[in-house]
């Protein structure tokens, strides 16, 4: 015989193994993406990456929870520095603790595109790097001048890294969009750089303890007879 509790369980187990399933969201194939090989630990290609950042991206997209000047301590330039990198489009009218935000406003992307340009600031936390990476270099135009992007179908943001592709041959374009993917990986989680550095710092020091308490151990053992 089979208690009421018995049967809830097998029922929520039940319930459970059907959620265990994938769901299939579509018969599309799910596009293979490229790897981004990023490194937030590479100051120089994060700088590399918010220069293109400020040049072809913050136009209209904004970067809202990431401030000037904590973006430019965290890539070694002053908070100065930091407003020349990144508030250029203002004129040098931006301040140090301003966030990274875009000139567009809201009204006009709307009427140029049909929807807003997202903000970007956790856009490498929600769709990863590796997709972020594939989409950047998944613009095409065909002979008739239409663009398209094998990654999202029917996009609403221009093909904005054309010029820089034509300009760069493959592997530098490759290596362009790395940086600023690894740019928007910062920028997504601005303490990645310092929690993998604590990570180092961390094992620096056990393998220090290790050896020195392997030295006091001989040390008290040297006289014991075995
Ligand atoms: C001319 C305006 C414009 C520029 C410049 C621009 N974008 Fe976009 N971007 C858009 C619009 C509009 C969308 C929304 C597309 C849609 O939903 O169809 C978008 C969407 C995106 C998305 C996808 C967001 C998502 O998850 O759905 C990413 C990633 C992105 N942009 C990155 C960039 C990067 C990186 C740059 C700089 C190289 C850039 N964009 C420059 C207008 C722009």
């Amino acid at each position: 015989m089979m208690t009421g509790f018995m049967k809830h369980s097998l029922l929520l187990l039940s319930s459970l193994w059907v959620l265990s399933f994938p769901v299939a969201a579509s018969d599309a194939p799910v596009p293979k993406l490229d790897k981004a090989k990023t490194s937030v630990l590479d100051t120089a290609s994060l700088q590399r990456g918010a220069d293109i950042y400020a040049q072809y991206c913050m136009g209209c997209h904004s970067l809202k929870y990431l401030r000037v000047n904590r973006a430019a301590r965290d890539l070694g330039w002053t908070a100065e520095e930091g407003v020349l990198h990144f508030q250029y489009l203002r004129d040098g009218k931006g301040k140090p603790h301003d966030t990274i935000l875009t000139t567009l406003d809201a009204k006009t992307a709307k009427a140029a595109f049909g929807v807003l340009p997202p903000d970007l600031s956790l856009e490498a936390r929600l769709r990863g790097t590796d997709w972020i990476y594939t989409f950047l270099r998944s613009y095409e135009r065909d002979a008739q001048g239409k663009v398209s992007n094998r990654l999202f179908e029917g996009v609403a943001m221009p093909y904005v890294l054309e010029g820089m592709q034509k300009e760069l041959s493959p592997a530098a374009f490759d290596a362009a969009v790395g940086d600023l993917v690894n740019f928007m990986d910062y920028a997504a989680e601005p303490a990645k750089p310092i929690r993998l550095m604590l990570g180092w710092w961390v094992l620096g020091f056990l393998a220090l303890l290790f050896t020195l308490t392997y030295l006091l151990k001989k040390e008290f053992w040297r006289d014991i007879k075995h």
